[in-house]
């Protein structure tokens, strides 16, 4: 048996009960799994290691890219952490054309903004969803009709030195829900669907993520399309490291009823294997980080 370092947060040492589905199949490929909190000052993260449950890192990114760049072997590596960390990554797939779910950012010091970005999405749906550009697990996003409350909350995350992203709702959601597809070097491997998780002008989410009803899916012909679109160009923009272990690409219908990206996850996604009764992602996986581990250099 080889290892490999699942790295985690310190509320789940013991890892994402939906990870644990994978061990059988880790096991058969001759891969011995063991978790580590990533902010233990005692780990020791010589094996190759896989990040996964930590999702503790939003309020102290600076730490955890700190600690991504001092592991010797890490899918996904640092670099790609570091871009995929801050939602701001949004901009830049739409200004390559990709359809991405309309978003303003506003930074630390621009809260004069505020009023005009919150009206402007507010013409486009009747609620706004204001998120953190470093989040995860819906943490300190919302959802609001009232601009008053909608500029509030982002001027309590500005205040805090936390920039901002402001979306008009897109509705289709509720409806619709959120496709998930999971790409595992490069290939579609599984898709779920996500119910809607934001109610107009409930509370932020308490724990370390908001409760998600998941279910199996099948992805349409334009989310595929989405999806190999956006992993084609995420070979273009990190070339060394092509393909990626892991990507989730997060959809959503847009205003005109066709798929945009809402999140693009490549650094600690759920990979929401339950939504797979087959077993086939679960091996796929494995095979994936067998390979890897095994074409490592000596
Ligand atoms: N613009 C939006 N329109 C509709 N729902 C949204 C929007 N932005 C976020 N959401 C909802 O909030 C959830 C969390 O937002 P997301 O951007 O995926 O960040 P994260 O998952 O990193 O917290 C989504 O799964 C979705 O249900
Ligand atoms: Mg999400």
């Amino acid at each position: 048996m080889t290892t490999v370092v699942w790295a985690t947060c310190a509320e789940l040492p013991d890892g994402d009960p939906d990870d644990h589905l994978a061990l059988p199949a880790m096991a058969e490929v001759g891969l011995d799994v063991r978790y580590q909190v990533w902010d233990d000052p005692s780990a020791d993260w010589s094996a190759p290691t896989v990040v996964r449950s930590t999702w503790d890192y939003a309020t102290r990114r600076e730490e955890f890219l700190a600690w991504s760049g001092t592991v010797p072997t890490l899918w996904n590596p640092a670099d790609v952490l570091a871009w995929s960390t801050d939602k701001t990554y949004l901009d830049e797939l739409a200004a390559a054309g990709l359809p991405v779910a309309p978003s303003t950012t506003v930074r630390p010091g621009e809260q004069d903004r505020l009023d005009d970005v919150v009206a402007a999405a507010l013409a486009e749906s009747a609620t706004v969803v204001v998120k953190p550009t470093v989040s995860a697990g819906s943490k300190d996003t919302r959802r609001h009709g009232d601009p008053r409350a909608a500029t509030d909350h982002a001027a309590d995350l500005l205040r805090a030195g936390r920039p901002v992203l402001v979306q008009p709702y897109l509705e289709a959601v509720d409806t619709d829900g959120e496709t998930g597809l999971v790409v595992v070097d490069g290939v579609v491997s599984h898709v779920f669907r996500k119910g809607q998780l934001l109610h107009a002008e409930a509370e932020a989410t308490p724990g370390l993520y908001a409760v998600e009803d998941i279910r199996a899916r099948e992805a349409t012909p334009a989310q595929r399309r989405l999806a190999a679109d956006v992993t084609a160009w995420l070979a273009a923009r990190f070339p060394a490291h092509a393909p990626l272990l892991y990507a989730r690409v997060d959809t959503v219908p847009g205003p005109d009823g066709e798929p945009v990206l809402l999140e693009l996850e490549l650094t600690e996604p759920s990979l929401w294997f339950v939504a797979d009764d087959s077993g086939a992602s679960t091996r796929a996986w494995a095979r994936a980080l067998a390979q890897r581990v095994r074409t490592l250099p000596a």
